[in-house]
């Protein structure tokens, strides 16, 4: 997306000096510093201090990972031990897995000579691909928002509210969630975002800083005002994004998702989600029993992050000391809860036998575990 009139994606790789560059995202919306990601070790550590981050993009990260390792040692031994250092780094993206997966099986066959180059090409394509993912999943979005303005008087905006950042940040371009909210607002239809800070990382600020440089309106709200909000009639419809869907569409996304949901039951408000097939998980049924919860560091929660008046980012501490934090990063949203995914190939419903007849192909690749 454009940023003053550039444009970016979250990464890119540098063909003159075989690097992978990236916005590093620790420092956002505050200070835009893009970075060289050079060794294999640097991957894994930009994946974990997520300097990338989001499921898409730590895919398309990993991918490039493997390609930056092919051009250290093609072997297999070391191709093995790329995808296992990569796969360490966070447990509940799957995406993650999907990109290591289908690196390692496409250049598995292949004579060592051959590995550089192909690994490349297929992290190229993976990233592309992302971008096309996101844009179908606008269209298809568009297509909902779209109703819900017909259903308005003229000028009213669709009023959507979405959580954490599912945005161009998070994947390579575009974004998930963030797709339909663009082509709806590009296409003069009229919207207004509300966005979750996201405690404890507030990825809310990311969101809040790309619909800003597009333009389109927004208000940035804390995590629990989201309920009230729906309780008045002020939001039309919630539109998240997900780091691991299961085949019966159990959706796993950042902490504070599900009461999003129960929220938008209780209160008549479609709540979708923003589905690329690549964050499927066909190998899992029962989101709550199948997903691993990455718990994060505590100091997320005991300290915030920000800048300070001197333009400087700091951290101050809002716990009391001694007291205990708890950082479950991610949680699980059940199917009966989700009134449809919008996926790059159309809209469905959360249900096993709707994300097989979509997806027909993928979902009998692999067998539940
Ligand atoms: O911990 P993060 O910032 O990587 O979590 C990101 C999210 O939860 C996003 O909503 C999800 O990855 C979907 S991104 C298109």
């Amino acid at each position: 997306m454009n940023i003053d009139g550039t444009h970016y994606r979250s990464l890119w790789w540098n063909h003159e000096k075989a690097v992978l560059e990236i916005i590093d995202q620790r420092w956002l919306p505050h200070d835009f510093r893009i970075q060289a990601v050079a060794t294999l070790q640097d991957f894994a550590a930009a994946i974990v201090q997520m300097r990338v981050r989001g499921a898409p993009l730590i895919g398309a990260t990993a991918a490039y990972g493997m390609a930056l390792a092919m051009r250290l040692d093609a072997s297999d031994s070391h191709m093995d031990a790329a995808w296992d250092a990569l796969n360490r780094t966070r447990p509940t993206a799957i995406n993650l897995r999907w990109a290591l997966n289908r690196c390692r099986n496409a250049l598995r066959p292949l004579p060592e000579a051959d590995r550089v180059d192909a690994a490349l090409k297929l992290a190229h394509e993976i990233a592309d691909e992302d971008v096309g993912i996101n844009r179908s999943i606008g269209k298809n979005g568009l297509a909902l928002i779209r109703q819900i303005a017909a259903r308005k008087p003229a000028g009213e905006p669709v009023r959507l509210l979405t959580h954490c950042n599912a945005g161009w940040l998070a994947t390579v371009d575009w974004g998930t969630a963030t797709s339909p909210m663009y082509e709806a607002h590009d296409a003069g239809i009229p919207i207004h975002v509300w966005v979750d800070e996201t405690r404890p990382r507030n990825q809310g600020a990311l969101t809040a800083w790309e619909l800003g440089s597009h333009g389109v309106p927004h208000t940035y709200i804390v995590d629990n005002a989201g309920g009230h909000l729906m309780q008045h009639g002020m939001v039309d419809m919630v539109i998240v994004g997900t780091d691991r869907t299961t085949r019966r569409g159990d959706v796993c996304n950042k902490i504070g998702t599900y009461l999003k949901a129960l929220a938008a039951r209780d209160n008549g408000v479609p709540f979708y989600v923003a589905l690329p097939s690549p964050t499927i998980d066909w190998t899992v049924d029962d989101g709550v029993a199948g997903i691993p919860i990455e718990e994060r560091d505590p100091m997320e929660v005991s300290h915030v992050q920000g800048a300070l008046a001197d333009g400087t980012i700091g951290h101050a501490q809002v716990s009391p000391n001694g007291s205990p934090c708890g950082n479950p990063a991610f949680d699980v949203t059940p199917n009966r809860l989700v009134t449809g995914l919008i996926t790059e190939r159309g809209v469905c419903e959360a249900t096993p036998e709707a994300l097989a007849a979509m997806f027909p192909d993928l979902s009998k690749i692999e067998k539940i575990a």
